[in-house]
């Protein structure tokens, strides 16, 4: 499959965006990008620096100094997060930085901070991104874009279970709270809501083992591209 294209994944907390995306991402040769991480990064940046982010003035000129990358990390076979060239990957993951990212996240000038540099990725295509506004603002015009969601109850768990694998200390309570809020937060915001793009395709994982996600999603690439490929799009 020569024709490289951008797929775009949204959805709700925790109902397995990332790793939808990381493994389309391997099996395709394409770069994966976590968008969430981005603003967990932007968000422990002014959680250790005392910014305080509702004072405009001051976080507008916070954010010069703020510089965001990605690399591979050959041990863990992951890709981890670099603020300012230090890895956070762990620290963005906290039950601090979760509560606090919602309200940072609403803010217009770090979505528009962020959303740029998100453009910037998908020059060259053969892109996954996963976040909350990807179909809808940041790839508008996404030859494909999956909108995730799973149930509740399940996403709480899948959470849980994946915070304890990572040494995060948390109670099941505490997760389901954090993504209640979050949900309620990233849906009714202002700038860039979440919701489903017109053109997007619903996927429900519920009962799907990530090995059937997955492949679900790989035979719409398949057809997606085949249908550009014949001229149909
Ligand atoms: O994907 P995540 O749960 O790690 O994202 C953390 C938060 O970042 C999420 O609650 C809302 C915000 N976010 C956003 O507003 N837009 C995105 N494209 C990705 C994440």
């Amino acid at each position: 499959m020569n024709t490289k294209i951008i797929i775009a994944i949204d959805g709700h907390a925790s109902c397995g965006k990332s790793t939808l995306a990381r493994q389309m991402a391997n099996m395709l040769g394409y770069t994966y990008v976590d968008s969430g991480a981005m603003y967990r990064a932007v968000t422990l940046y002014f959680l250790e620096n005392g910014i305080d982010y509702r004072n405009k003035g001051q976080m507008v000129s916070a954010l010069k100094n703020i510089n965001i990358s990605f690399r591979y990390n050959e041990k863990t076979e992951m890709p981890e997060t670099l603020l300012n060239g230090q890895v956070v990957e762990k620290e963005i993951r906290s039950m601090k930085i979760s509560e606090m990212v919602s309200p940072v996240s609403a803010i217009k000038e770090v979505r528009e901070f962020l959303v740029e540099q998100q453009k910037q990725m998908g020059k060259h295509k053969g892109l996954t991104m996963d976040g909350r506004d990807i179909g809808t603002v940041v790839f508008p015009d996404a030859e494909l874009k999956i909108f995730l969601t799973s149930n509740e109850k399940i996403r709480a768990e899948r959470r849980f279970i994946e915070l304890h694998k990572k040494g995060i200390d948390a109670t099941l309570e505490e997760v389901i709270h954090n993504l209640e809020s979050r949900d309620y937060e990233d849906s009714h915001r202002i700038t860039s809501p979440l919701y489903k793009a017109g053109d997007a395709i619903e996927l429900d994982n519920t009962n799907l083992s990530e090995e059937q996600q997955l492949e679900f999603a790989l035979n719409l690439v398949k057809e997606k591209i085949s249908e550009i490929e014949k001229g149909d799009n």
